[in-house]
């Protein structure tokens, strides 16, 4: 997360299970936020995050097409 990167469609490159890993392990820059959160919190946003698709025009997220 930062101004490299983008989480808006995230759902479609990464799964649940792979964002859940990198909260926990951080990476090259990320540091591992993980440190600091409840282990419910990291899966509820793990799993927000898993939902965000590019194609997911119902989504909350976006405006309508
Ligand atoms: C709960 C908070 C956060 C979540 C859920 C999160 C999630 C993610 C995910 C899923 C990626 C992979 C993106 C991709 O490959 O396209 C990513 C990459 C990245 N994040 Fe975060 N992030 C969080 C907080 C942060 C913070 C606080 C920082 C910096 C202070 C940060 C810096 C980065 C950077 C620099 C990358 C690029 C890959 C790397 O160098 O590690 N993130 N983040």
């Amino acid at each position: 997360m930062g101004k490299d990167t983008n989480l808006q469609t995230i759902g479609d490159n990464m799964t649940k299970e792979e964002i859940i890993d990198k909260i926990h392990n951080g990476g090259k820059r990320m540091p591992q936020v993980g440190r600091s959160m409840e282990e419910g919190d990291i899966d509820k946003v793990a799993e927000w995050l898993s939902t965000l698709k590019s194609n997911a025009a119902e989504s909350a997220n976006e405006p309508a097409a």
